[in-house]
């Protein structure tokens, strides 16, 4: 049992002794002792819930026994029956003791574990589509993948980030009729994801007046399926410079792929694709039905799936089925998720049955972390300027926000090195945190006053805690001793400080299982409401130095902490706004 986790000693201790005491196993145990957070003198420092024991007899009674059969030890100090818990009081000077050398020491490794040591995750998030806009649903995926990715990497996984983008379809044949009709090579260079959706809004319009410009598409896409040099040349091109703008975009968000890999990857013609329709072909599973290559699905209640067109063109379910069998291939992935809004539960629930039904051993590997919708009067993210359909323009417009927010304070704004660069991260922390603030599962409403206040549960308020305590370090005008005495923090304010920052290993833990953001965010907030609350009465300034000294230490680990977190956010914590 070995660990670097510091309550995990604790857990360890009080295990083993039940263990010794019941005849039941250490790993049954150990998750059963739970962390009391906050706490006070009555509630302990950890419990265990008997019944969740599941031993034969009256909890309450086999509570009484536990106690009077618990040897204390250096950790553990008690035990007390309280109805059907055991409440544990463990000596909590020694947790202070070890818990801050520790959390310096391990800097930015400090919460992470290795549960998932030589396993990989492929994680598919963002995916917009080209010439579309990048909605809300994009938005969404991008900050919460953003997170899976951070969360699994400091539980010791390897990831693989794939943006699977909307780059094939017959839209394309029609983006590209309107493209010789209206396009611009010079705005193409410049913007090409505002120009081509410009292009595709204008030729749409006009495809609904006269219908033959949809038979020009047809055949225009038709010519790129074939592989048609000269028709794939101006498509290819149109991808590649998306590709360009998007990872520009994304760098704005500390967001970045391993890996471009779209649904033009399925083509209806290509190999992995064939290989797969002649699968489901040779299991029975795939029907002719009019004309189309359907499964029927209706025994598992999931309707009728079609994986191929009348025509001979690919779904975008067919696709999906080629993409996992692919990545399997290619990877050998231990876990695949797909980040993509509720909406499209019903696709995900069908594609994991067919993968079920053709037999693959990884099918149950797979899974969709969804996520509700962001609600707004009318149905778009409205600015003060209008309605935004590009991600570009919500950064912007955040950044000029907090531009003029920053201003304000005018002795503050002439240190700071790089504005735009801190007012852009203070916008997209403000957007990130009230993304994040509640289940996944919940619509929410995107509300631009509130997320940019600098009070109240906001992005801004986290990174504003997170400076205050670089600033207390730049300010001590002396570096931490290399040992330093803790027991100069007696103070409950520091008690409870100290209680949040050895939970966090904890915190990491359950995400890296739930996958839920908001768990963390919270988590921040407490820590930050720790801090603010020890900021009010424990100065560093003008203290006699033993004093001074534990004083910074359990700051700057708590800086350290607060900085983790929001970097598992997948924020950039800032050390000056
Ligand atoms: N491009 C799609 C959309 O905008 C999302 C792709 C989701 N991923 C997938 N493997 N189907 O709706």
């Amino acid at each position: 049992l070995a660990t670097t986790h510091v309550l995990d000693e604790y857990r360890f201790e009080i295990t083993k002794e039940l263990a010794r005491i019941t005849g039941l196993g250490e790993d049954f145990i150990f998750p059963l002792v739970e962390n009391k957070y906050p706490k006070d003198a009555a509630s302990g420092d950890f419990s265990i819930a008997v019944p969740r024991m599941k031993l034969p007899g009256s909890p309450a009674e086999i509570a009484k026994d536990l106690e009077s059969k618990f040897t204390a030890s250096p950790k553990i100090s008690s035990v007390k029956a309280s109805g059907v818990f055991l409440k544990i009081w463990i000596h909590n000077h020694l947790l202070r003791d070890r818990l801050i050398p520790r959390v310096l020491n391990q800097g930015e490794k400090y919460g992470q574990n290795s549960s998932g040591f030589g396993k990989v995750s492929l994680v598919e998030f963002s995916s917009p589509n080209i010439a579309k806009p990048f909605h809300v649903g994009h938005l969404r995926s991008t900050i919460i993948g953003n997170f899976i990715e951070n969360t699994l990497q400091a539980n010791g996984w390897t990831t693989v980030t794939i943006n699977y983008l909307g780059d094939w379809g017959k839209q394309f044949g029609l983006l590209a009729v309107g493209y010789l009709k209206h396009g611009n090579e010079e705005a193409l260079e410049k913007d090409p994801i505002r120009h081509l959706f410009e292009v595709y809004v204008k030729i749409n319009a006009e495809a609904t007046e006269n219908p033959a410009i949809h038979d020009e598409a047809r055949a225009y896409f038709a010519r790129m399926e074939e592989g048609g040099t000269e028709a794939l040349g101006m498509w290819k091109k149109f991808v590649d410079l998306s590709i360009v703008k998007y990872r520009e975009i994304y760098g704005r968000v500390n967001v970045s792929f391993d890996l471009y890999s779209g649904e033009s990857h399925f083509r209806a013609q290509d190999k992995c694709v064939r290989d797969v329709v002649q699968k489901l072909k040779d299991l029975d599973l795939l029907k002719l039905d009019q004309g189309a290559q359907v499964i029927n699905m209706e025994e598992y209640k999931l309707g009728v799936a079609i994986i191929e067109k009348r025509d001979g063109g690919m779904m975008y379910l067919g696709r999906d089925v080629a993409a996992a069998v692919e990545r399997q291939k290619e990877y050998k992935f231990d876990n695949m998720i797909y980040v993509v809004g509720s909406q499209q539960d019903h696709h995900f629930k069908q594609l994991f049955k067919i993968l079920e039904l053709m037999g693959v051993p990884w099918a149950e590997k797979c899974q969709h972390v969804n996520f509700g919708m962001i609600k707004s009067k009318d149905g778009n993210m409205s600015t003060r300027k209008g309605t935004v359909v590009f991600l570009e323009d919500i950064l912007d417009n955040v950044q000029e926000s907090m531009l003029e927010v920053m201003k304000r304070n005018e002795a503050k704004f002439a240190q700071i090195q790089n504005p735009t660069f801190v007012a852009d991260t203070i916008g997209i922390t403000g957007i990130m945190i009230q993304d994040m603030g509640s289940r996944r599962n919940k619509d929410y409403e995107f509300n631009w006053d509130r997320m940019l206040a600098f009070e109240g549960d906001t992005g801004p308020y986290l990174q504003y805690a997170h400076t205050r305590l670089c600033s207390i370090e730049r300010k001590a005008g002396f570096d931490i001793p290399a040992t330093v005495d803790m027991a100069p923090l007696t103070e409950p304010v520091a008690a409870a400080l100290l209680d949040c920052i050895a939970m966090y290993p904890d915190v990491v833990r359950e995400v890296g299982v739930q996958l839920e953001p908001c768990s963390i965010v919270s988590y921040a907030f407490r820590l930050s409401h720790a801090v603010s609350n020890c900021l009010e009465e424990l100065y560093v300034m003008n203290q006699p130095p033993e004093i001074a000294s534990a004083r910074l230490a359990m700051y700057k680990a708590a800086r350290i902490t607060l900085g983790n977190a929001l970097r598992a956010l997948g924020i950039v914590p800032l050390d000056r706004m």
